[in-house]
């Protein structure tokens, strides 16, 4: 059983370059429906706490710096088979082997400003969500 809820963000690359909308339409022509959106800046300490997983990896310290430094869009999508597709429609994480046609092979550039975030699982799409979104903010 897979489910039907995902989590992502436009990352502060993406927004910066004013790439939201391209990317907000790829994802609804993709079949994705949004269930709760806002724009906001993290802090470098949320940043890390929303990376946590990788407090060990050497890109940590980097990526928390990236992630802080403009405002990013959370969104919570729902499509069936949610996550798996949405990763698919989101493409590798270095955006020189992203197929074509994805969204960080479109406007990603480099493997740390790669434009998006997508949950890798149904249990950390429920986490991610709720990391951002309270009951009250939820469709
Ligand atoms: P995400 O969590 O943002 O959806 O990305 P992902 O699953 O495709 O990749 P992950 O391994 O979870 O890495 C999280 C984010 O860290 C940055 N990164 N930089 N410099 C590097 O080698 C490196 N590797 C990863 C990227 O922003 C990546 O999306
Ligand atoms: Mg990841």
């Amino acid at each position: 059983m897979t489910g039907n809820i995902t989590f992502t963000m436009i990352k502060p690359d993406a927004v910066s370059a004013g790439n939201s909308g391209a990317i907000i339409k790829m994802i609804e022509e993709a079949g994705f429906e949004i269930q709760a959106m806002k724009k906001t800046q993290l802090s470098k300490e949320v940043a890390g706490k929303f990376y946590a997983v990788h407090r060990e990896r050497p890109f940590y310290g980097d990526l928390c710096e990236y992630m802080s430094s403009g405002p990013i869009i959370a969104i919570i999508l729902t499509r069936e088979n949610a996550v798996e597709s949405f990763r698919k429609l989101i493409g590798a994480t270095d955006p020189s082997k992203a197929d074509p046609g994805t969204i960080r092979q479109l406007f990603a550039t480099s493997i740390e400003a790669n434009a998006i975030h997508g949950s890798d699982s149904d249990q950390n799409a429920a986490i991610e969500s709720a990391f951002f979104f309270s009951e009250l903010e939820r469709y």
